[in-house]
């Protein structure tokens, strides 16, 4: 039989940064509100022409490096955007012209903030059905472009960024403990109003903005996650408590310190970048995760969960030895 595994990831952020101090210029707010009920300090922003397909691009080709793979050895690439370059067609299918990648599959996953869990399960299946042989699986966005900058509940809290992990099948006897080992996926479509964009191809010309009822959303979260997670370790006989990393997707850091309370996890398995980055929407995940490889802290065979919720409601998690 075969499993997933987890070969590579890269991770890119445009190099514009916005800090807190900045958006205080443009909305009324602070430094000091946005990092007491968010943790975030700053976030990067792409400029004018830098598309989500270039992000996508950035992070793939280091994923690439780091898997010591040529774009023609991929055969299945899947963005989570919710923020494509163009209605069609896939950011996936510009990504993989972009990379001069082979012949195989191409397409876009869009479920907002939980795309990259969706993503990362979709294309485990691809793989353990013996179909596809090697997955990028990216999760990319430009979410600058749909916030509206006047709205001061919602444009502190979001930024830009891409990260790519590369997944490939092998043979359960070759990857012997590593590899994605469960993942569940939920949405609850009765909860759209809650977190949605006022725009788009079917009901409007305009591309619309982001509207959300941030309390609301708050309120859902650490149920939600916290059940998705459990699920996962369930269906993989693991204790939650024995998982080395927990790799959330970076909303708030109190929906996350919550989750980590509810769940009797440690704070110090948490890797956190949302100072930094803010909510990259489907970009969070990866972007994270590459971050504690980078800096020493996620080791090959450490086990981490991955969660994520986002409009929709969406609401997702993945548990992986990588
Ligand atoms: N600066 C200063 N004041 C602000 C700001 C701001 N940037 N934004 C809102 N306020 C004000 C409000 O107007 C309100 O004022 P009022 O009491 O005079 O009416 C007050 O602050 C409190 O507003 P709340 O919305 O109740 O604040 P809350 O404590 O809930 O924090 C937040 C808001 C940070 C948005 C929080 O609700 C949250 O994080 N929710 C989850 C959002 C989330 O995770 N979204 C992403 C989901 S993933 C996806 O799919 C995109």
């Amino acid at each position: 039989s075969l499993k997933a595994v987890l070969r590579g990831c890269g991770a890119f952020l445009p190099e514009k940064v916005l800090t807190n101090e900045d958006l205080s210029k443009k909305v009324d707010t602070s430094d000091e509100w946005i990092r007491e009920r968010t943790g975030i300090r700053e976030r990067h922003i792409a400029s004018d022409g830098e598309l989500t397909s270039d992000l996508a691009a950035n992070a793939a080709r280091v994923a690439l490096k780091d898997a010591d793979l040529a774009p023609e050895d991929i055969d299945l690439i899947i963005v989570a955007t919710t923020t494509p370059d163009l209605t069609f067609p896939s950011t996936a299918a510009i990504v993989q012209a972009k990379l001069g990648a082979g012949a195989g599959a191409a397409f876009d996953i869009q479920a907002v903030c939980t795309g990259f869990v969706y993503a990362l399960s979709t294309a485990e299946k691809f793989l353990i059905s013996g179909q596809h042989k090697r997955a990028l699986v990216i999760g990319a966005e430009t979410f600058s472009r749909i916030l509206d900058w006047e709205d001061r509940a919602t444009c502190v809290l979001f930024g830009d960024g891409a990260g790519a992990f590369i997944l490939e099948a092998q043979e359960a006897t070759d990857a012997g403990e590593r590899g994605m080992m469960a993942s569940y996926l939920r949405c609850d479509g009765n909860l759209v109003d809650l977190l949605y964009v006022d725009g788009g191809v079917s009901s409007s010309q305009t591309v619309g903005h982001v509207r959300m009822q941030g309390n609301k959303v708050f309120r859902e979260a650490v149920t939600r996650i916290s059940q998705a997670m459990v699920s996962v370790c369930e269906e993989a006989n693991v204790p939650v408590t024995d998982i080395d990393w927990f790799v959330p997707h970076q909303a708030n850091e109190r929906i996350i310190q919550g989750v980590v309370k509810k769940l009797d996890l440690r704070p110090d398995q948490v890797v956190s970048t949302i100072s930094g980055q803010g909510n990259t929407s489907a970009a969070s995940i990866p972007l994270a995760y590459c971050a504690g490889v980078a800096d020493g802290r996620i080791k090959t065979g450490d086990l981490v969960l991955f969660e994520a919720m986002g409009g929709g409601l969406t609401w997702g998690a993945a548990l992986m030895r990588v």
